[in-house]
């Protein structure tokens, strides 16, 4: 089902500047006069919130990899039914900090065989994807060392350690590889104005 708004999504590695640019991008479409909901997961409406501090908070080992999933899966649901779907039917653009192809990356490559099962509880619960997701593509280590240097309480995934976020970061690669009409790949790793500068570009090239 095609429904007027255009739902974007930021992905990429914990600390990439995802947050930084998605915020940046939605002040700058709203200044050219668009309507914007900008938003994030896990979160992006009351219960997903809820559901966010559960996730992300606590030991490293609180929920199994297919708990976790089910987490994450059940706070998009709210997510969408309540925030996006919403905005989307209004004509909104939606300009979300992660979505499902964080779950396929971070729940799928936790454990083998586990991406399968990812895909298809996407097919189930949610079935719906971005129509543009950039890609913020950075080196782990600066990413990582970037994130540890905000925190507050949400460190259960940045625990995780920089072999994970190497192979997330091949991982997300590989999705730009596997949907090449939805994604575009920016080079997060300058200067935050040269990264906005080329969001803009491709944004606002898409949208025209
Ligand atoms: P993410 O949402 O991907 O985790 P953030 O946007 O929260 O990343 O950025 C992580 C940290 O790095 C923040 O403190 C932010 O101010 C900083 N940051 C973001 N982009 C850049 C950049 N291009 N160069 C240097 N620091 C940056
Ligand atoms: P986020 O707040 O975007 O963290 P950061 O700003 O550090 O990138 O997301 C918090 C963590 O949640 C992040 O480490 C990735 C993880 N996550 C999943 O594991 N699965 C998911 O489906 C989503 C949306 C996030």
């Amino acid at each position: 089902m095609s429904l007027p708004g255009r739902f974007i999504s930021f992905e990429g590695i914990d600390g990439s500047g995802k947050s930084t640019q998605a915020r940046r991008l939605a002040a700058y479409l709203e200044g050219q006069g668009h309507s914007v909901v900008l938003t994030r997961e896990p979160g992006g409406s009351p219960g997903a919130e809820d559901i966010r501090a559960l996730v992300l908070e606590g030991d490293p080992d609180r929920w199994s990899p297919e708990t976790e999933l089910l987490l994450f899966t059940a706070a998009r649901r709210d997510h969408l039914e309540r925030t996006i779907r919403p905005a989307l039917e209004a004509g909104q653009i939606v300009i979300c900090d992660r979505f499902a192809d964080s779950t396929r990356m971070y729940q799928g490559l936790r454990l083998t065989g586990l991406r399968a099962l990812v895909d298809q509880l996407h097919d189930l619960m949610i079935g719906q994807e971005p129509d543009l997701t950039v890609l913020i593509d950075m080196d782990p280590e600066i990413g990582l060392s970037r994130a540890l240097g905000r925190n507050g309480g949400e460190e259960r995934f940045e625990s995780f350690g920089n072999d994970l976020q190497a192979r997330m970061r091949a991982g997300f690669l590989d999705l730009a590889a596997e949907f090449p009409d939805r994604f575009v790949t920016i080079d997060g790793g300058r200067e935050l104005e040269e990264v906005a500068e080329d969001v803009t570009r491709a944004v606002t090239g898409w949208l025209a």
